[in-house]
């Protein structure tokens, strides 16, 4: 296992901000995992775990520790009966080639998960979830490398309790576990309606009339190349904040005032009120805030386009969690972690 120093996370976060790693390691294999976990606790040193860097906010401070750096590859069939597919995939796959694969051998499942960046392992971390479906929907077991015991495990899709862009990955256990390999389950029947709303505008719009894994693969691509600045030319990550989940006496009262909210029914007569809609409103869409552009195209992003560090970001952020507050006394919260010292 090679270990490099002083690596500028910078380079490795799609937000392309960030201090110095003092070490960062490539890890293939899930021993060279918990190796370097033994290794780094003898010498009292953090451990982060890194796939993309597409869901991640560097700080200039950069990270005294050791930033493990998630390769570990692998796509094999465990399983398949006439109507599902058990796949287990290694933690460090791309993400967005796992669902090429899957949509090439005709399975359902992930199709509509198509063109987020990052890696398999991740996937999980923040319950991915576009277009009418989420990782929780076919995510049947989690491999770890559990740092508090010291030992390989396997962790069920109820013990990782995932929820809307929620897991005790980035929750309660942060931390703790290291994801090595994923196991999704996988139907060879196509999809079918009813479909998300954009998906279904473009359908119609498009004359499509008959559903496939490869055809819901091909229209989320395009609906979010138009909508998401790609990262490789304005760097950004992804939703920079989740949506807004409220009770119903709040949404009652919202939608007297603002008649036109977007929103989804949640379970327990709660409601998700898209926070990109609730930015727009509060007249932030297309402005320049401390260097960091609040996306024209979809206020939910914020690109760095000449921020000088973190509290740049930090500032224009207060600024519009703040502006929403004002108008829809609703308090938004950031999305992507934050790579901090343990
Ligand atoms: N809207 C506006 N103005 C904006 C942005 C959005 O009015 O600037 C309105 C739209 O018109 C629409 C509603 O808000 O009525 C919802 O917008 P959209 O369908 O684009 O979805 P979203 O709620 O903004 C969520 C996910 C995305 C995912 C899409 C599609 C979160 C935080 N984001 O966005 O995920 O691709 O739904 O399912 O839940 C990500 O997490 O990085 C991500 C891109």
């Amino acid at each position: 296992m090679d270990i490099h120093s002083d690596i500028s996370l910078k380079n490795y976060t799609t937000m392309r901000m960030g201090g110095p790693a003092r070490f960062m390691a490539p890890v293939s294999t899930p021993e060279e995992v918990a190796s370097l976990y033994r290794n780094a606790k003898q010498q009292n040193v953090p451990v982060f775990v890194l796939g993309g860097g597409s869901n991640v906010i560097a700080r200039d401070e950069g990270f005294n520790g050791v930033v493990l750096f998630n390769r570990i590859k692998g796509f094999e069939v465990l399983s398949d009966d006439k109507s599902s597919v058990l796949i287990r995939v290694g933690a460090g796959e791309i993400w967005d080639e796992v669902v090429a694969r899957t949509v090439d051998m005709g399975l359902s499942g992930i199709e509509a998960l198509s063109a987020i960046p990052g890696t398999a392992g991740a996937a999980p971390v923040q319950n991915i979830g576009a277009y009418g479906q989420e990782v929780a929907d076919t995510l049947v077991s989690v491999e770890v490398y559990d740092s508090h015991q010291d030992k390989m495990t396997t962790l069920t899709l109820e013990m990782c309790q995932l929820s809307y862009r929620y897991s005790i990955f980035r929750g309660d256990e942060a931390g703790r576990y290291c994801i090595t390999a994923i196991t999704l389950k996988l139907y060879h029947a196509a999809p079918k309606p009813p479909f998300y709303a954009a998906l279904q505008q473009y359908f119609d719009n498009n004359h499509i009339t008959i559903y496939t894994s490869a055809i819901i693969r091909e229209a989320v691509t395009a609906i979010r190349t138009d909508k998401l600045p790609d990262p490789a030319q304005r760097p950004n990550a992804g939703s920079f904040f989740k949506n807004a989940i409220i009770e119903k006496w709040q949404y009652d009262d919202l939608k007297e005032q603002f008649p036109d909210m977007p929103s989804y029914d949640m379970p327990e007569e709660k409601f998700k009120i898209p926070t990109g809609w609730l930015i727009d409103q509060a007249g932030f869409r297309g402005q320049l805030l401390h260097g960091m552009r609040v996306h024209d195209k979809n206020a939910l992003v914020l690109i760095n386009e000449s921020a000088l560090g973190y509290a740049d970001l930090a500032q224009a952020r207060a600024e519009i969690i703040q502006g929403v507050y004002d108008m829809f006394h609703i308090t938004i919260e950031q999305e992507p972690l934050e790579l901090v010292q343990g």
